[in-house]
């Protein structure tokens, strides 16, 4: 049991613990979580809009998931995967390629989170093809391992860490808001995005490609989805013609957040490979690169491998996730209430001119701050809404390439009241500046 005071967490914090990776800390001294709402030591309430990163998909601490996960840690809590006959695991890739938006997924290799999903990816990507340029979008953003760090599109979280991978191509990401010609609608801006990948590629590709690691909501670098035609095309225009796998990063986009149980089935598209992570545990951590059965064949022994990957009771945990977010149909209510909070800040939109730009699928929502109608980026009037939206007890997430995306991505669970206090919030906050 820990019993410090506020004070004492704070300093310890700034002592022990590595924080100067961060901006600035939220002054948040955490005491439990339930449902959507997270209190502070002092018994304060917060409504939680970011799911501790789009973790928290079915709410803090369901009653079920704690006892998937006391039933499971009284069994074992690792015997490493070098043991592959571990009930609750092969449970779970079993319902994962049920659920899996191609019947072609079925073949899972477990790791503890999304880089390390997202390297088993690469690496598998590489192996099939017998080819290493691995196509990627920019601004993107895949993780913070040296490898998936290579294949994230934004310069600034690479300053002073390479040598990185080589043969990564970017291509400019389909970010129509800021897109640097005019597009009159979402299918125009998707084609000419394929159409700059494609020449790009033509001109800077050596014909090695063995894939294009893509989200259907670009998350991170500001919330960003793809237009509804960009994906199909790319395959036809660029990945058919040059060769290379398709691989969905459904690490934040997975398990229900963009209205559907997975990101891709806005699209027309099926995934060659697809990786997963944080909602996919119910708040344990867990990463899943799934595949189909040829491509999966193509890793030889010794190729790869993570002692706790696929840890049981992050698997316990995260089948009894599945279960809930099916039964609740959760992705479902993400639509529904993802209509609604969209349908309010475009009323928002049309009153503070400092919204320029509202977009999302389901619960996952960005709002783009700008200065002006040359849409400088107004990054710190954003931090300046998340202080104020943190002292009337909303926690809401900042991102974007610009630092100038409010990011909403509350629970799935969450209630309509609680949606319109962190809406209240917000224009406030707004107001406030
Ligand atoms: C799309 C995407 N991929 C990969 C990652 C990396 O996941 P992790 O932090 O679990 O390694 C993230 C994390 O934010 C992400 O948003």
């Amino acid at each position: 049991m820990i019993s410090m005071s506020r004070e004492d967490i704070i300093r310890d914090a700034h002592k022990y613990l590595i924080l100067n990776i961060v901006d600035e800390v939220t002054p948040l001294v955490i005491a439990e979580a339930k449902g959507s709402v997270i209190k502070d030591i002092d018994g304060r309430e917060f409504i939680d809009a970011f799911s501790g990163i789009s973790v928290m998909n079915i709410g803090h601490c369901r009653d079920e998931i704690i006892s998937a996960v006391i039933e499971q840690a009284k069994k074992y809590m690792h015997v490493s995967s070098y043991y592959y006959y571990v009930p609750i695991l092969v449970e779970l890739a079993k319902r994962l390629a049920q659920i899996m938006p191609s019947k072609r997924l079925t073949k899972t290799f477990f790791g503890n989170s999304g880089a390390e999903a997202n390297e088993c990816a690469i690496k598998l990507a590489r192996k099939y093809t017998r080819r290493h340029e691995i196509i990627a979008l920019t601004p993107s953003f895949h993780g913070r391992t040296l490898g998936t760090l290579s294949i994230t599109g934004q310069g600034g979280r690479k300053r002073g860490m390479g040598p990185l991978l080589s043969g990564v191509i970017f291509v400019p990401a389909p970010y129509c808001y800021r897109a640097p010609f005019k597009v009159d609608d979402e299918e125009e801006c998707g084609k000419i995005y394929v159409e700059l990948a494609r020449d790009i590629i033509r001109e800077t590709s050596t014909s090695q490609i063995s894939g294009f690691i893509v989200e259907p909501v670009i998350g991170e670098p500001g919330i960003i989805p793809l237009p509804k035609n960009y994906l199909k095309i790319f395959r036809e225009e660029i990945l058919d013609r040059y060769g290379g796998l398709l691989i969905i990063d459904e690490v934040q986009t997975g398990f229900g957040r963009t209205g559907k149980m997975f990101g891709v089935e806005h699209y027309d598209v099926e995934p060659d490979i697809m990786t997963m992570a944080k909602a996919l545990g119910g708040g344990l951590p867990l990463g899943a690169c799934t595949t189909s059965e040829e491509i999966a064949s193509a890793f030889e022994p010794g190729d790869h491998f993570s002692t706790f990957g696929g840890n049981p009771v992050s698997a316990a945990a995260a089948i009894r996730n599945i279960e809930i977010i099916l039964r609740e149909e959760l992705h479902k209510k993400a639509e529904e209430k993802g209509a609604y909070v969209m349908k309010r800040l475009h009323e928002l939109k049309d009153r503070y001119k400092i919204i320029g730009d509202v977009r999302g699928k389901g619960l996952m929502i960005g709002v783009e701050l700008v200065k002006d109608s040359s849409k400088t980026p107004a990054r710190e009037e954003a931090k300046k809404i998340m202080r104020k939206m943190f002292d009337e007890g909303v926690l809401v997430g900042i991102g974007g390439v610009y630092g100038n995306v409010i990011r909403i991505q509350p629970p799935l669970v969450i209630e309509y009241e609680k949606l319109d206090k962190i809406l209240e919030a917000f224009e406030r906050s707004i107001r406030n500046l």
